[in-house]
């Protein structure tokens, strides 16, 4: 056939084929790409994203240190099997403040963008503790000594006035009141008040059941919340609308 003949030239001239291949690749990266910039379910904002409470990103400092995304993703792609097993699909929206993201490439254990709500606090504390002793079969290291590593919140001002570099919106009032709402979150008995305002729907109570606030508590803090931020009841993408 004539057009197959014409094929020919290319096959015959190496360097014909790279300029024309580059060209192919060139165009489908572009169609492939250039779209996230402007699809809405891309960059859309969700009702009930917010930064991480001062506890919380102290909790995902340590969930991070510790390594935990080595055998844990946090992101439930939108397939029948992993909707049914951990819930809605992840948004893109819901990770706009992890710095750097949890989305991982490697599931020994289970997805946990989540896990926030599944499992009691004292479930947690005995998991982490030794997670043979509730999932005998389990692979997963013990986390007991973050019982015993008391944190008092010197850092997390850094910590939070770093992410704002990088684009996390915390105020100057955030920043004012880091050390005030990253202890007042264990207390039940505290003034919550400023801490719910800056941060909707934070969790207070003490998640170990331990005097002070250790390692556990704020990784616990950070499980419980991962994934409850958006209300999927009355979510609708903005481009189902
Ligand atoms: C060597 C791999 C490995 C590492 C590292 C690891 N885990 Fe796990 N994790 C597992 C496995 C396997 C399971 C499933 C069995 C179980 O529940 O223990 C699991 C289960 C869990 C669960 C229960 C999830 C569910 O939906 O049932 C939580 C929560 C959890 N891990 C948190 C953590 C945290 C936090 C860290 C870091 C401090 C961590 N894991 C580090 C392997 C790991």
């Amino acid at each position: 056939m004539a057009i197959l003949d014409k094929h020919k030239i290319i096959e015959k001239n190496a360097s014909l084929l790279l300029v024309f291949s580059f060209l192919v690749v060139t165009i489908g990266g572009i169609v492939e790409i250039a779209p996230l910039f402007y699809l809405e379910n891309t960059i859309e904002e969700v009702e009930g994203v917010r930064p991480y409470s001062p506890l919380e990103l102290a909790g995902r400092d340590v969930y991070v240190r510790e390594g935990c995304y080595v055998c844990h993703s946090q992101m439930i792609r939108p397939m029948r099997d992993e909707v049914e097993r951990y819930g809605h699909y992840s948004l893109a929206a819901e990770s706009m403040y992890d710095h750097p993201f949890q989305w991982g490439s490697k599931r020994t254990g289970p997805d946990l963008a989540r896990v926030g709500g599944r499992y009691s606090d004292e479930w947690h504390v005995d998991h982490l503790r030794n997670p043979q002793s509730v999932v005998p079969e389990s692979v997963m290291p013990k986390y007991a000594f973050l019982e015993r590593k008391m944190i008092d919140g010197k850092y997390i001002a850094d910590s939070m006035k770093t992410h704002r570099v990088v684009g996390v919106p915390y105020t100057d009032e955030m920043l004012e009141n880091a050390v005030a709402d990253f202890t007042v979150q264990i207390d039940p008995w505290g003034d919550t008040d400023g801490l719910l305002e800056r941060y909707p729907g934070a969790q207070v109570r003490n998640f170990d059941g331990a005097p002070g606030i250790s390692e556990m508590d704020a990784l616990i803090a950070y499980l419980q919340m991962l994934g409850t931020l958006v209300d999927f009841s009355t979510f609708e993408p903005v481009a189902n609308r």
